[in-house]
C-alpha cells in the first residue's frame, strides 16, 4: 500500500496501513513550522479519498507530523489575495466538497488532534466520524474566522451545531474562542481525550469501535432544528447589536444567516460570500492579525541570553502587583518586593482572584499561587533575570532605588521601568550599566491589556531589548518597540483625545452622548467613561504632561475639587455603582461628533509616527489598536485616515469631474458646483489634518446603548 501511496506523488502526505488494515495518514507540510490547509493540501486530500475509495481500509486515522500542532487553519494568504467573486467562490466550494466527501467516507474515520486544531483544521476534524483530543497545554480548537471577518465556510456553520448544539456552536463561531481538551470533551466536540503516551492505541480502538457518531441531544440539539433556528438566530442578533451597534462586523451576523436560512452551506448565499469575504471589515481584520504576528515576531529576535525564567517586581501597588501576578499565571517565578508589606498582602489577594478566574484546575491556580513569592527584603534581585521597578512615579525615588537594587543585580539580567511618563535618559543617570535599563510600559488593567510598549534610548543594548520583547511575548503579551519620548506612543494619542471629549462636556454636550458617539464608532468604551475608569487625577497629569494647551476643561477642574477621581471613588462623570458607571439614555449625539474626537488622536499618532517614536505607519496603527482598544475594523487610526483621504480624493475628483460635465453643459452654475465640490470632502480627510468636522456621519450616530461593550484600559 505504501508503495502505491507513493505513486501519488504527494508533498504534504505520507500514509501508513497497520496490520488491523486502519490507514494512518499524516499531514507534514514541507518547509513550515505548522499545518495550513492550503489549495495544495485540499488538492492532495482528493487525491488522497480517491485512492483510499479504490481500496477501502478498516478505518482512516489523520494525524499531525508536526509537534507544533495539529492544523492551524486555512492558507491566510491565498484569501488576501481573492481580488474577485469567482476567486472566492471558488475558495469556499474547494474546502466544502473535499470536506464532504471526507464525510461521506464508506469507513470510519478519526482526527487525532494534538496542538492546536483551528479554523479549516477543526473543519476537517468535525468532517470525520470521530475526534479524539491529546491532553496536553497547546490542545486548542477553535473557529476563529470570525476574527478575520469571514466565515466557517468549510462545513463548521453545518456541522459544529449538530455535534455540540445550537448555542455552544454559536459561541464558538460568533467570538471564536478555543476550548482545550477538557472543554471540548465536556461539550462533546471531541469523544474522548488521552494521554500522550497512549494516543495512537486509543485512536485505533476508537476507529473500530462501531460507535454512534456524536450528535447534540436535549435542548441545544433541539435548537439546531431547522425550524427554530430563526428565532435563535433572532435572538443571537439581538446580542450582537449591542456589541456593535455601529454595524462594522457583518461576518456574525452572515454565519447567523448561513446557519439559520441555509443549513450551514455558504455556496448556496454566493452573493453574501462575496460582500463578506472581500469586505473592507474582512481586510482591515486581516491586516490586523498581521500587525499581531508582526508584534510578536519581535520577541523571537535573537539574545544572547537564554529566556527569562525569575522576574523580581519592585512596587506591589496597582500596576507591580498585577505585573507581578501575570508573570507568575504565565509560568515565571516571581518574588514582589514593596516597603510596604500590606500592598504585598493585598496584591497576593488579587492575584489570587486572578489564578481562580484564569485556571479553572484549582491545583493550576495553587501552583501559580506558589510561584508568586513575598519578598520585602528584595532577595529575589541576585536571582532575577528582568528586574521591574514599579513604584511611585516619582523620579528621584526611582533613581535612589537603583542605586541600591543595579549592585545587586546579576550580570546580563534587565533591569526595567514600568514608567508612563519619565524618559529613560532621565532616570538612568548613575547606573553602571545604562545599556541594561530598558522601559516595559504596562498597561491598566494588566491582565486585559494586550501590549506592551518596550522602551528603548539611543544607545540601549541590543541583547537587553531583544531580551526584553522576547519576555514580553513569554507572558503572552504584545511588544511594541517606542523611542523614550513623553507617553511613548499610547498615552501620548490618549490625551488630545480624552481632553477633546472633556471640552465637548463644557460646551454642554452630554457624557452619554459622547461615549455613545465612540462605542457606536466601534471603540471598546467611550472617553468619558475610560477617564472615570483610569480616574481623572491620573487624566489630569497626563494632560499636563503631554497636552501642548495648558487650559484645563472646567468640567474636570470642577469633578476634582469635589474630589470626585472616578470610578475609584465612586463618582466622576458618572456615578458609580457595582463597578459599573450608571448611565442615562443619550439624548441626539451632534453630526460630526465621534469624527471630531478621532481627529486628534489620528492627528497626535501622525506626530509621533513623525517624531520616530514607532518606526513605521503600521507599528504606530498596531501600537493604537492593541494599546487603546482602537476600532479594530478601521485596521488602525492611520490607515483609517488614508483610506477615507483616498475616498475623499476620488469622491473630490467625481464632483470635479461632475462639475465640468455640468459647466460644459451650462454655464452659471459655478457657485453649486464649488459648493458640491467643498461638501464631499469627507469626514476623515479633516481629522487627519487636525481641524473640526462637520456633516459627516450624522445619519449613523444615533443613541445607542453603550453599556453592553467590552471595556477597555489605559493609563493616561
Ligand atoms: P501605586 O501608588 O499604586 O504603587 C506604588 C507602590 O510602590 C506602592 O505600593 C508603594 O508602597 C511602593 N513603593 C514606593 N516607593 C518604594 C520603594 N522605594 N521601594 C519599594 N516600594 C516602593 O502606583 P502605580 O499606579 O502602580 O504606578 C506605579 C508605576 O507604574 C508608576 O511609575 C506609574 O507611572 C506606572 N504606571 C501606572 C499606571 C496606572 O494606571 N496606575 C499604568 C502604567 C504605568
Amino acid at each position: 500500500m505504501t508503495n502505491a501511496f507513493e505513486s501519488l506523488g504527494l508533498e504534504n502526505f505520507r500514509c501508513d496501513l497497520d496490520e488491523q488494515r486502519i490507514a494512518w495518514l499524516t499531514l507534514d507540510c514541507p518547509d513550515s513550522p505548522v499545518n495550513r490547509m492550503t489549495a495544495q493540501v485540499v488538492h492532495e486530500l482528493g487525491l488522497v479519498l480517491d485512492w483510499l475509495e479504490r481500496s477501502p481500509p478498516a478505518g482512516l486515522i489523520i494525524q499531525s507530523g508536526k509537534d507544533s500542532g495539529f492544523i492551524a487553519g486555512a492558507d491566510i494568504d491565498e484569501f488576501a489575495g481573492l481580488d474577485s467573486r469567482e476567486k472566492a467562490l471558488n475558495l469556499v466550494a474547494r474546502g466544502w466538497n473535499a470536506y464532504n466527501r471526507l464525510a461521506g467516507m464508506g469507513f470510519p474515520t478519526l482526527a487525532l488532534i494534538r496542538g492546536h486544531c483551528l479554523g479549516g483544521g477543526l473543519e476537517l476534524a468535525l468532517a470525520c466520524r470521530y475526534r479524539l483530543a491529546v491532553e496536553q497545554p497547546g490542545t486548542s480548537l477553535a473557529l476563529p474566522e470570525v476574527m478575520l471577518g469571514i466565515f466557517p465556510g468549510w462545513g463548521g456553520m453545518l456541522r459544529l451545531p449538530r455535534v455540540i448544539g445550537a448555542p455552544a456552536a454559536l459561541d464558538m463561531m460568533l467570538t471564536g474562542k478555543p476550548l482545550d481538551a477538557r472543554k471540548a470533551t465536556r461539550l462533546g466536540l471531541v469523544d474522548g481525550t488521552v494521554a500522550p503516551r497512549l494516543m495512537h492505541r486509543a485512536a485505533a480502538m476508537m476507529v473500530l469501535s462501531g460507535r454512534k457518531q456524536r450528535r447534540a441531544k436535549g435542548l441545544p440539539g433541539l435548537l439546531n432544528a431547522a425550524p427554530l433556528r430563526p428565532l435563535v438566530a433572532w435572538q443571537a442578533r439581538k446580542t450582537l447589536d449591542k456589541r456593535d451597534p455601529g454595524r462594522h462586523y457583518p461576518a456574525p451576523r452572515a454565519i447567523l444567516d448561513i446557519w439559520a436560512h441555509h443549513n450551514g452551506n455558504a455556496l448556496q448565499a454566493p452573493a453574501l460570500i462575496d460582500t463578506i469575504v472581500r469586505s473592507d471589515t474582512a481586510r482591515n481584520l486581516l491586516r490586523v492579525f498581521r500587525l499581531q504576528e508582526r508584534l510578536k515576531g519581535f520577541g523571537r529576535k535573537k539574545s544572547g541570553a537564554p529566556p527569562a525564567r525569575h522576574v523580581h517586581v519592585i512596587g506591589a501597588g496597582v500596576m507591580g502587583g498585577d505585573i507581578a501576578a501575570w508573570c507568575a499565571l504565565k509560568g515565571m517565578t516571581v518574588t514582589l518586593q514593596d516597603q510596604d508589606r500590606e500592598r504585598i498582602a493585598a496584591a497576593q489577594g488579587r492575584a489570587g482572584k486572578l489564578f481562580a478566574r484564569k485556571k479553572k484546575d484549582p491545583r493550576e491556580a495553587r501552583a501559580a499561587f506558589d510561584r508568586l513569592a513575598p519578598d520585602l527584603d528584595g532577595d529575589g534581585i541576585r536571582h532575577a533575570d528582568v528586574v521591574i521597578e514599579a513604584i511611585t512615579e516619582n523620579p528621584e525615588a526611582k533613581r535612589a532605588l537603583y542605586q541600591q537594587v543595579e549592585p545587586r543585580m546579576k550580570p546580563g539580567a534587565i533591569l526595567a521601568t514600568n514608567t508612563s511618563s519619565l524618559s529613560l535618559e532621565a532616570l538612568r543617570a548613575g547606573l553602571s550599566r545604562p545599556g541594561h535599563f530598558v522601559g516595559l510600559h504596562f498597561f491598566n488593567p494588566v491582565a486585559r491589556m494586550p501590549l506592551v510598549e518596550v522602551v528603548e534610548a539611543a544607545d540601549t543594548d541590543a541583547d537587553a531589548l531583544a531580551g526584553a520583547h522576547a519576555f514580553v511575548t513569554d507572558i503572552g503579551k504584545l511588544p511594541l518597540p517606542v523611542r523614550s519620548t513623553p507617553g511613548f506612543l499610547v498615552n501620548a494619542v490618549l490625551a488630545p483625545y480624552m481632553l477633546e471629549a472633556m471640552r465637548c462636556v463644557d460646551e454642554g454636550i452630554q457624557p452619554e452622548a459622547i461615549d455613545s458617539a465612540m462605542v457606536r464608532f466601534g471603540m471598546p468604551m467611550g472617553p468619558i467613561e475610560l477617564i472615570d475608569t483610569v480616574g481623572l487625577d491620573i487624566a489630569r497629569d497626563a494632560g499636563q504632561q503631554l497636552a501642548e494647551t495648558t487650559a484645563m476643561p472646567s468640567c474636570l477642574q470642577s469633578h476634582l475639587e469635589r474630589k470626585e477621581l472616578g470610578r475609584k471613588t465612586g463618582q466622576g462623570f458618572y456615578a458609580w455603582k457595582d463597578g459599573k458607571a450608571v448611565k442615562r439614555k443619550p439624548t441626539t449625539v451632534p453630526a460630526g461628533l465621534a469624527q471630531r474626537l478621532i481627529a486628534p488622536l489620528v492627528a497626535k499618532t501622525r506626530e509621533q509616527l513623525d517624531k520616530g517614536v514607532v518606526a513605521d505607519a503600521d507599528l504606530a496603527d498596531a501600537g493604537v489598536i492593541f494599546g487603546t482598544g482602537f476600532a479594530p475594523f478601521t485596521g488602525g487610526p492611520l490607515h483609517y485616515a488614508a483610506s477615507h483621504e483616498d475616498a475623499a480624493g476620488k469622491q473630490t475628483a467625481m464632483s470635479a469631474r461632475r462639475a465640468t460635465d455640468t459647466h460644459q453643459a451650462s454655464s452659471g452654475v459655478q457657485a453649486n458646483v464649488a459648493d458640491s465640490a467643498g461638501s464631499s470632502s469627507t469626514p476623515a480627510a479633516t481629522p487627519a489634518h487636525g481641524a473640526r468636522q462637520t456633516g459627516d456621519t450624522s445619519g449613523r450616530e444615533e443613541p445607542a446603548d453603550p453599556t453592553s461593550r467590552a471595556s477597555t484600559g489605559g493609563d493616561s
